[in-house]
């Protein structure tokens, strides 16, 4: 798929959709928790949660979709093996190994995907699993887990890992356990209250570093139902992007404290931002001020999901800027991407360098999911040009309805199927001259 952007500034209102990475522990939950229904609501219809679907069905599981609304039928959930081909497209798909631990204290699992960000292991999972002291067998194309959990026990993480503390969450639901050095981005702590509706004696501790559950008290549920937070990525996409284009736009069904960091970055450089119940409103300027170092790093911190949407902003302000992403370092395709459409950014000794420029319409191409979002707000600021920007179905992983949104804030962008348009689309456009440096 192409998009087509030209420079805009976007105007009006926008509602963010329900969290993608809300989903797939909420799924989880529900089949640890033993339900034989799982009602999620405020799901957003973009594809990574329709491959989870899929795996869900492969499991014996049903669903039927209604308005936002997943009802999943899991009363026939079986240790199905699952297709490493679908597991292998989303990272989300993780999870079902915690989750199956938790419902039948056996789980077999190939490896996991997701975008193309670096290295993305699984090694402090399967340290979760030992550490509870279930048997685990390693192979290059999956990992198994049996035997039986301990009653009690510890699970110490080197790292933080938001889907390993989720599946460490999942896999202790019968057990007492202390799980120490765990990630608290916000999609593990509504998973916590998923678990606390529902009777599991669940909570953070010791300034947030722990967290404590016993799940030997929790009575067996027929029906968990989950409604999704709004999705904070999604909601600081939209910031910055208004933010870049110079515009106005009022962001509804959002949660501030989320974004926290966000908003504070946005406005520092200079942008005006305005925080009231569940919205919030923010109007651009034509310049900003530069960020001396802005560390992308585990919640509360700046989120690495929108480090590459930042770095086209920054190319806006007066001076220098310094990114450092300790998540995933390597996550940098859209700079060779900003570098064709004329941008001074650079990657040196692992930070990312940004320097005042002005960016051309060019054609460029999409690698991930959040750089596809990156690279759609340099089209909207870029100057002279039109943006062809390739691979644009990426958007459709964790975007719900974004170009129809796009469209609604007069954002210019047109969307064509296939890459045999192309030469059309060029043609078409009178003024197309690919920007080279
Ligand atoms: N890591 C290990 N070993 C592990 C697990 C993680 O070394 O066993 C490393 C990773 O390589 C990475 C760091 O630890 O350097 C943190 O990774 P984390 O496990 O926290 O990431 P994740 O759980 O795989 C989730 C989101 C990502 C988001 C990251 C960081 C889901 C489904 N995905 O991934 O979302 O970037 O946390 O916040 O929840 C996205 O939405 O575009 C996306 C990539």
């Amino acid at each position: 798929m192409i998009a087509l952007l030209e420079k805009s500034k976007v105007l009006g209102e926008v509602k963010v959709s329900g969290s993608k990475n809300a989903f797939f522990p909420a799924v989880g939950a529900g089949i640890a928790l033993g339900a034989e229904k799982i009602v999620i609501k405020n799901t957003p219809k973009i594809k990574d949660v329709f491959v989870m679907l899929e795996l869900l069905k492969e499991l014996g599981c049903e669903y039927k979709i209604q308005s936002s609304e997943v009802i999943i039928n899991a009363e026939k959930i079986k240790l199905n093996d699952v297709s490493p081909e679908n597991f292998g497209k989303i990272r989300g798909s993780v999870v079902i190994f915690g989750s199956l631990l938790g419902r039948f204290e056996n789980a077999k699992i190939p490896m996991p995907g997701g975008c193309k960000i670096g290295k993305r292991p699984i090694d402090q999972h399967i340290k979760a699993a030992n550490s509870l002291g279930y048997k685990v067998e390693e192979k290059e194309e999956y990992v198994k887990a049996y035997g039986t959990p301990k009653k009690e026990g510890k699970i110490k993480f080197d790292i933080k890992t938001v889907t390993g503390t989720e599946n460490a969450i999942l896999m202790s639901i019968n057990s007492k356990v202390e799980i120490e050095n765990v990630a608290i981005e916000p999609e593990v702590q509504e998973l916590i209250n998923y678990l606390k509706k529902y009777g599991v004696d669940i909570r953070l501790e010791n300034k947030e570093d722990k967290i404590l559950i016993d799940g030997t008290k929790r009575k067996k549920i027929k029906e968990a139902e989950f409604e999704l937070i709004p999705d904070r990525i999604e909601a600081g996409t939209w910031l910055i992007l208004a933010a870049a284009t110079e515009g106005k736009l009022k962001i509804k069904n959002v949660i501030a404290e989320h974004i926290k960091a966000v908003i504070d970055v946005l406005k520092e450089c200079g942008a005006k931002i305005k925080i009231y119940e569940n919205k919030i409103e923010v109007e651009g300027s034509e310049k900003y001020k530069s960020v001396d170092l802005l560390i992308a790093d585990s919640y509360p911190a700046f989120p690495t999901d929108l480090q590459p949407q930042i770095c086209v902003m920054l190319l806006k302000a007066e001076g220098k800027s310094r990114i450092k992403d300790n998540i995933f370092p390597e996550r940098v395709s859209h700079i060779w991407e900003l570098k064709k459409m004329g941008a001074d950014i650079s990657l040196e000794n692992g930070e990312i360098i940004i320097n005042p420029s002005k960016i051309y319409g060019a054609e460029i191409e999409a690698k991930d999911l959040r750089s596809t979002a990156a690279l759609v707000i340099a089209g909207l600021v870029a100057e002279k040009n039109q943006t062809i920007l390739k691979n644009f179905e990426l958007i459709e992983r964790g975007y719900e309805n974004f170009v129809k949104k796009l469209k609604n804030v007069n954002a210019k962008i047109e969307v064509f199927e296939d890459e045999i348009r192309k030469e059309e689309i060029i043609k078409g456009i009178s003024n197309y001259v690919p920007y080279s440096t």
